[in-house]
């Protein structure tokens, strides 16, 4: 089930996705966090960081999944999904280290692929955050991915690669290939907070709700979901 949320704006959106991981973490110290990267996340993070240092929400024995990771740069490279995740949450909080995981290049990558999904369902996602692409993906699951999917190797979109391109020096330095979740992965998870934000997400955002599920929109598999909490600011509702 979506239960929809309207907020003016990218801080709205951000401050209520706050109020919702806090009362997670609050009520069960020791849960897992699902994370995304991205820029859609990012106030989320700020206000938990602010949090932490001004109230003392301990995030001591919270143990976090990330959703996915490049493949062929290096975790230490600023770039990679590591590193933003280190950047933009883990260096703010008090997680052990130990108990932050993502998807890890590997020299046998679908030894890797399965090392995660024994990861997800040993520990049991509490709560998902989520972005959205404009084209409907969630993480790296373009349209099309069959929603039974589990963790896998995607070969990056070409367009997907030039949205990237902006990070790195050059569009041949973007990583060609991806370590993802695969939906059925996040469709475990106990909740799943979806958060759009911008006009340019209206389109992704209304088939994502208004249509039939399709996994030319691997968003849609979400409306067969239990607990999802979609929080959606005025620009990207338009055409809700
Ligand atoms: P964004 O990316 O948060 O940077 O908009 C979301 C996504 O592509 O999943």
């Amino acid at each position: 089930m979506l239960k929809i949320i309207k907020v003016k704006d990218y801080e709205e959106m951000s401050d209520q996705a706050f109020d919702v991981i806090k009362k997670v973490v609050t009520s069960r110290p020791d849960s897992v966090l699902g994370l995304a990267t991205g820029s859609t996340p990012i106030g989320l993070y700020k206000r938990m960081i602010e949090d932490h240092e001004k109230n003392g929400t301990s995030y001591a024995t919270v143990k976090t999944v990330n959703l996915d990771e490049y493949l062929d740069l290096p975790q230490d490279h600023p770039e990679s999904y590591y590193s933003f995740m280190q950047q933009n949450l883990f260096s703010g909080l008090d997680i052990p280290k130990d108990n932050i995981h993502l998807p890890e290049d590997g020299e046998d990558r679908d030894e890797q692929c399965r090392k995660y999904n024994v990861i997800l369902d040993q520990l049991g996602i509490d709560i998902q955050v989520l972005g959205i692409g404009s084209n409907g993906h969630i993480a790296f699951n373009e349209p099309g991915t069959p929603f039974s999917m589990t963790t896998h190797v995607v070969d990056l979109k070409e367009s997907t690669r030039q949205d990237n391109a902006r990070f790195f020096d050059s569009i041949d330095d973007v990583p060609k290939q991806a370590i993802t979740m695969g939906i059925a992965n996040i469709m475990q998870a106990k909740q799943i907070l979806l958060l759009v934000s911008s006009e340019g997400k209206a389109e992704a955002i209304a088939a994502t709700i208004n249509e039939p599920e399709t996994p030319d929109v691997p968003a849609s598999a979400l409306q067969s979901h239990p607990n999802v909490v979609v929080i959606v600011d005025e620009a990207a509702a338009k055409l809700l």
